[in-house]
């Protein structure tokens, strides 16, 4: 229940909106004072009345009811105590009532959202700076479908360039088959550096690594071969890490694909006469919107990676019919995503409006702990099984005698390493560090999978009622209720701003008030049995609130810890 809107239905102001109440009506910071608070300032100049006698005449004609229980006005305030009852009443019910979708809804019904996430490089490490894009656009997808989304997740392959002559010719050269499928990504990292570096000596292998590249685009049969295996020893590669990351595509059409899908995207800025040349190349001015051109065709009229994203945007329109297409990418491309957002509009392109960079800030690795034996690349793979393996080392400290100790670390690893790059606002720089996300104590994943640990254990021994009746409540207690009544506006929030962190936020909170009422509230030993009933009640409508949180962020929460 939307108790602002309730409220705000209620008050009647004189020439002020239901609207304009709505949106002034807040939470006091104090709650002894009562749950929602409206500030009577804002209308003393429509109202010519001091603010407290405004709040003097409202309290007066406001009916309390089972709904709001209590109104009082303070120095100018009108605060509301809402029934508390009922409040815990209905947000009890309907966690029961909903379970795994306890927070979802149909808002989205019928609308596509393309999701343009983790997008690697063919042959190229997938490193800690992929991490990121990969999990927030794992959130996204699975919020967007918990919210009656159709999510449509696009892994746009980095499979187009020069580089792939580069690797051809380098394989070539010093490549072993069997060595190279053995190795994966490493293998033909390992490759393409040797390249640069051999190549510094003999420049004729970057003409030779040309001629390749363009034997691939004209479908030579050999070349095409190899370019396939590249990429997919890379996917197969990568495939693990995407399945301990839970994250799935519905599509992996990248560069390449688009490489010869770039005719009408080119034929129609001709004709509407947006392309001019600059030596040599085809270009877009955007001087007017205080950019660099947007580069089209180069002057051997091969296309750009613009172009291709162009192609991209036009080709999910037609065949998805977008009702928005999100880019899960670094800040560092924020220039190229409103150079060829704009060139659409330009084009006439009504969608272009649709197009949305949600663009998210670098992640590092907390000093001292690169890794230096691999050179400056840190495998997202590594950070991963070193999570796991340090999860572990503490679960066995913590816990020798655990059943199934390695699922729980896998549990707690993968979900410190999501939780990292997740909790705070997306556009922030993150340094990375192992101690701090597993950190028991900490605002982390682990602590919210210990909770729930607790929780279960609880409930366990209590077993889960089917019927409970609402005893004399603490502020601990309601409190609790009140921030579980929060996740449906929070996850539709998380939507709206593409910011996930706003539930793995929720969840920490969550958590934290649950471990208050943990310590303040007897469950198991309540002395009446009326109490003992809603707090087992309370205890499992809480872990099942975490758990549909966590679910959205992909993370797992072991039974017992
Ligand atoms: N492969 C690119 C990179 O690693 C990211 C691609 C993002 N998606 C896009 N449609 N441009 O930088």
């Amino acid at each position: 229940m939307d108790y602002k809107k309730y409220i705000a239905e209620k008050l009647q102001v004189e020439g002020v909106s239901v609207e304009e109440i709505y949106e002034s009506i807040a939470l006091p910071p104090n709650t002894e004072m009562g749950d929602y608070a409206l500030p009577c300032f804002k209308f003393a100049k429509v109202l010519r009345k001091s603010p407290v006698m405004i709040a003097e005449a409202l309290k007066a004609s406001f009916a309390t009811d089972d709904v709001v229980s209590e109104v009082s006005a303070v120095n100018g305030y009108l605060n509301f105590k809402i029934n508390k009852d009922g409040l815990v009443q209905q947000t009890l019910e309907k966690i029961f009532a909903e379970g795994e979708r306890y927070g979802a809804s149909g808002e989205g019904e019928g609308k596509a959202v393309c999701i343009d996430y983790s997008s690697i490089n063919i042959a190229k490490p997938f490193h800690i700076g992929h991490l990121s894009t990969t999990v927030l656009g794992g959130a996204l997808y699975r919020i967007m479908n918990f919210l009656g989304y159709k999510a449509i997740g696009i892994n746009h392959l980095g499979d187009y360039g020069t580089q792939f002559g580069k690797l051809i010719s380098a394989y070539k050269r010093w490549g072993v088959r069997e060595e190279i499928e053995k190795g994966g990504i490493r293998a033909l990292n390992e490759l393409y550096v040797r390249f640069h570096r051999e190549a510094e000596e003999h420049p004729e292998y970057e003409d030779e690594a040309r001629a390749y590249f363009k034997r691939i685009e004209e479908k030579d049969e050999e070349c095409l071969e190899l370019f396939h295996w590249f990429k997919e020893l890379t996917l197969k590669d990568v495939q693990k890490i995407y399945e301990l990351l839970d994250i799935h595509f519905d599509s992996y059409n990248g560069e390449s694909f688009f490489s010869d899908k770039m005719g009408p995207i080119v034929a129609e800025l001709k004709e509407k006469g947006l392309l001019i040349e600059s030596r040599g190349a085809q270009v877009v001015d955007l001087e007017e919107y205080g950019m660099t051109p947007c580069m089209i065709l180069k002057s051997d009229g091969t296309s750009l990676y613009a172009t291709r994203d162009m192609a991209a945007a036009q080709y999910r329109k037609d065949n998805y019919d977008f009702y928005k297409c999100l880019y899960v990418v670094a800040y560092q491309q924020n220039l190229h995503f409103k150079q060829f957002f704009k060139v659409l509009e330009l084009m006439g392109k009504e969608w272009a409006k649709d197009l949305v960079h949600v663009a998210y800030g670098m992640v590092s690795l907390e000093e001292g702990t690169m890794s230096t034996r691999k050179g400056n690349v840190v495998f997202l793979e590594d950070v991963i099984a070193k999570c796991i393996e340090k999860a572990y080392t503490i679960i066995d400290q913590k816990n020798p005698n655990l059943e199934n100790k390695e699922d729980a670390a896998k549990k707690v690893g993968v979900g410190a390493v999501i939780f990292g790059a997740l909790y705070n606002s997306k556009i922030k720089d993150i340094v990375f560090s192992y101690d701090k996300v597993l950190n028991f104590e900490g605002e982390t994943s682990v602590y919210v999978q210990y909770t729930c640990a607790r929780a279960n254990s609880v409930l366990q021994k209590g077993g889960v009622p089917t019927k409970y009746e609402i005893p004399e409540l603490s502020t601990v207690e309601i409190d609790l209720v009140k921030a579980l009544a929060d996740f449906p506006q929070t996850v539709k929030d998380a939507a709206e701003k593409y910011e996930p962190s706003y539930i793995a936020r929720f969840a920490v909170d969550v958590a934290q008030k649950f471990n208050k009422f943990y310590f303040d509230c007897k469950i198991l030993s309540a002395e009446e049995e009326k109490t003992r009933t809603f707090r087992l009640a309370l205890t499992a409508a809480t872990l099942q609130t975490l758990k549909n949180a966590f679910a959205l962020l992909g993370i797992g929460i072991p039974d017992k810890m």
